[in-house]
């Protein structure tokens, strides 16, 4: 059965594909983090643009894929185009900030929305915000060095950079003029849940993508005709990563609560703490 590709520039993707195996647990899945060139966030266009197509080429190529996740926020603003261009043929699923879900559920109508400076100075989301403009305010702020904070699993880090960044977008609450609701733009950034909820309170709800972005997958494939069928095994994760295998793994371990086969590649050593995943 040919998988599925998801990609991202490292660990965040992880976030997508806890949603993806929840919702497409008979599909396999190739997972590709491009941590040797992460992060993507803060760098030119054109360097994220050549690192989808790079990345996109590596899994069809070697891994045949039937379908593209990009699950990464900036990459999908830069570069959705340029794959589709590429690959006419592929079906390719990119992930959004969740504008227009957190106009639906603010209150307040004022929105907070953290994503790395590349995807809000990014033509794609102007074009999404301005669309959504009368809807609501939108408050944004690029969180420059929250998502390698979580890549590199420093947790004092993620949790100064969460406070200095809510600090710098005003009062959360549900009272008027109070952001009640905050975009996780980052495909990151869920990871950091816990920290931003505790600093904004229980009132505000955070909003990511996984869900609707699995969701669309699965209509997508099914459009397509290319569903695995009904009763197909349980699908097999492959984690992959362009630098280091093992901080994809420790994240998979830590985050994937749904259990992937086969439990390690065949002849490895028992690890101490069983993989969710196979890693490549
Ligand atoms: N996780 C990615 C996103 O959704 C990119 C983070 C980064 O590499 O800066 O935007």
């Amino acid at each position: 059965m040919q998988p599925i590709g998801v990609f991202d520039s490292g660990v965040g993707g992880l976030s997508v594909l806890q949603s993806l195996r929840a919702e497409l647990p008979r599909e396999d899945i190739v997972y590709l983090a491009d941590s040797a060139h992460a992060p993507y966030g803060e760098r030119a266009e054109a360097f994220v643009v050549q690192r989808a197509l790079a990345v996109t080429g590596r899994l069809r190529t070697e891994h045949r894929i039937k379908a593209l996740v990009v699950a990464c926020n900036t990459a999908t603003a830069a570069a959705i185009h340029a794959l589709r261009a590429a690959y006419p043929g592929l079906p390719i699923v990119g992930v959004e900030p969740a504008l227009k879900p957190a106009t639906r559920t603010s209150r307040t109508r004022r929105i907070g929305v953290m994503a790395t400076r590349r995807t809000l100075e990014s033509t794609k989301f102007q074009i999404l915000l301005d669309s959504l403009a009368c809807e609501a305010d939108f408050v944004l702020q690029p969180c420059d060095g929250l998502a390698h904070a979580v890549e590199t699993d420093d947790e004092a880090q993620t949790i100064a950079l969460c406070q200095q960044h809510t600090g710098a977008m005003g009062r959360f609450g549900s009272a008027p003029g109070e952001i009640d609701t905050v975009v996780l733009g980052c495909t990151h950034y869920p990871f950091a849940r816990t920290h931003l909820q505790r600093m904004l309170g229980p009132q505000v709800q955070l909003i990511d993508t996984g869900e609707a972005v699995a969701r669309q997958t699965r209509v997508l494939l099914e459009d397509k005709g290319k569903l695995a069928p009904e009763g197909a095994e349980p699908g097999v994760v492959t984690l992959l990563a362009t630098g280091d295998a093992g901080r994809l793994r420790d994240a998979a371990a830590r985050w994937l609560t749904e259990p992937c086969q086969p439990a390690a590649p065949a002849g490895a050593a028992q690890s101490p703490a069983p993989l969710p995943c196979s890693l490549q």
